[in-house]
Parts: C-alpha cells; structure tokens; sequence
C-alpha cells in the first residue's frame, strides 16, 4: 500500500480520477474504511456531534481530536488522515494556529489539517503551510459558524454571496491550500469554484462536479437513526441491522441459548487451545 499524499491527488484531479473521502473517529472504523481503499480520512469535527452527544461542533477540543486523530492513524496504512482543527484553535491567533496544526501531525500523526474560512483565514493558511503542514479548506455551510450562519442550511445562493465564495477559494488556493471542501451549496456554484482554482475540490452537498466527495461515514452507513441531510445517500442500514443483531443476543441469552456448548470450554480444552 503506497500513502496518499498532496501529489498523489493531484494525479488523480489530473487523471479525472474521483477522490474519495470519509469521516473516520476511531481505529476500528478506520481500519475497515482504509482496507475498503478510501483516498481520505477525514477526522472531522463532526466528532462532536456523532461521537460525543454535542449539539454542534463548537465544544470540540484539541485534546478530544487528538485523542481520536491517533486511534484513527493506527488504524490506517493507505488513506491520508486529515484532521479537523476544532473551533478556537486557529481563530485567536496565528501563532496558536501553527501550534495546534503542528500538534495534530507530531503528536496525532495525521498528514494533513482542514480549517473552516476563507479570505480572513489566508494568513492563517499560509503560515501553517510554511511550517510545512498541508491545509485543506472548508467553505460553504462552516459548522463553526452556525451561531453566525442562523442555522444549517444552503449556503450562498445569491449572486452576491457565490462571488465572495469565488473570492475565498482563490485566496485559499493562493494561500496554499492543497485541496478545499465545499460543503452545501447549489451545484452550479461548486461548478463555478472547480474552474477557478486548480486544486481538487471535495463537495458534501455540493453537486457532481466537484474532483471528489466526502460524507460523514455514519450517514452513509445508516449507523444512526436520526435526522440525515438530503445530500447524505445512506448506502447501508447498520442501525437497523446491528439492533436486531443485539435483540437477538439479549434473547438467546435471557432464553439460556447462549453460550451453546461450541462457545463453551471444557476442561481438557483450556490447555491446548490458543484463545486469541
Ligand atoms: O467534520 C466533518 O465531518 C466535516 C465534513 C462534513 C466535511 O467537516
Ligand atoms: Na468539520
């Protein structure tokens, strides 16, 4: 398995090769998700949401991502790891913002970092990418910003607010982003952003014509079964199945049909059987 780098995507923008993407929170998902063979793993802070119980993505903390960025590197050969800077770890400063990205390679051992802005984050951009840490972008619907945006939903879709968004992804680009996410806006903008920048852009409810796609893995699983986007195709049912998986246990076990005795050691086995 050869690692996913900067330059290996983009090969792939240039081969029009569509580059996958997932979020991934622990060593077990991220192992299953690498050896299924996706490009990237995004340890978003969506962690908050989906892991942890928060109503949004403002309580994550450095520690919590790098409590999970180093579960998700351990699970992961292929895939480059890109981890979320969580909110009010680039925003105060950029001398803290190079410190925390530094943190989520040294100590996390991700590859790569993603932050929520544009135009006002350039500087920021740049001077962690001078340290020499590749930044992806995030502009569209920002999760960080909710309390500023009123709310999820689409994002830019008046002339206006799509030439600022135009605007912010040239300025990532020349900041030197490797790769930017464009997260819920109307396709025929993400078309408008694949053309102005050369760098692979990755959509979540962003059209078809962005260079690749990401989605949140327990959406796309059906882990939950609560409220998903419209843009999140659920390509399984894991909710469903893993409760009845567990309804059945908690029956055979109250019924006293398991452990049948195949489950079971005797006496003369513990000697010779190797357990793990
Ligand atoms: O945190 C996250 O999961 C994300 C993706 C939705 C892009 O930022
Ligand atoms: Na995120």
């Amino acid at each position: 398995h050869n690692k996913i780098t900067t330059s290996v995507l983009r090969q792939y923008k240039s081969e029009g090769r569509a580059i996958t993407m997932l979020t991934a929170y622990d060593y077990s998902m991220a192992k299953l998700l690498d050896e299924a063979g996706v490009d990237m793993l995004l340890v978003g802070d969506s962690l908050g949401n989906v892991i942890l119980g928060y109503d949004s993505t403002l309580p994550v903390t450095m520690e919590d991502m790098l409590h999970h960025v180093k579960a998700v590197c351990r699970g992961t050969k292929r895939a480059m790891v890109v981890a979320d800077m969580p909110f009010m770890s680039y925003q105060v400063s950029i001398k803290k913002a190079v410190k925390n990205a530094g943190r989520l390679l040294q100590e996390g051992g991700a590859q790569a970092v993603k932050l929520e802005g544009g135009t006002a984050m350039a500087d920021t951009v740049k001077a962690i990418v001078t340290a020499g840490i590749p930044v992806v972008g995030h502009l569209g619907l920002t999760p960080q910003s909710v309390n500023q945006l009123g709310g999820f939903k689409v994002q830019a879709r008046d002339e206006q607010t799509a030439q600022t968004l135009l605007d912010d992804a040239r300025a990532l680009e020349a900041a030197g982003t490797f790769a930017l996410v464009l997260e819920c806006i109307p396709d025929g903008l993400a078309r408008r952003v694949c053309e102005a920048v050369a760098i692979p852009t990755i959509g979540i409810g962003a059209g078809a014509a962005c260079d690749g796609q990401v989605l949140v893995s327990h959406d796309l699983l059906g882990l939950h079964s609560g409220f998903t986007p419209k843009f999140a195709k659920k390509y399984a049912n894991l909710h469903q199945e893993i409760k009845a998986a567990v309804e059945m246990y908690i029956k055979e076990v109250q019924e006293r049909q398991f452990p049948a005795p195949e489950y079971s050691f005797k006496m003369a086995d513990t000697m010779l059987e190797k357990l793990y």
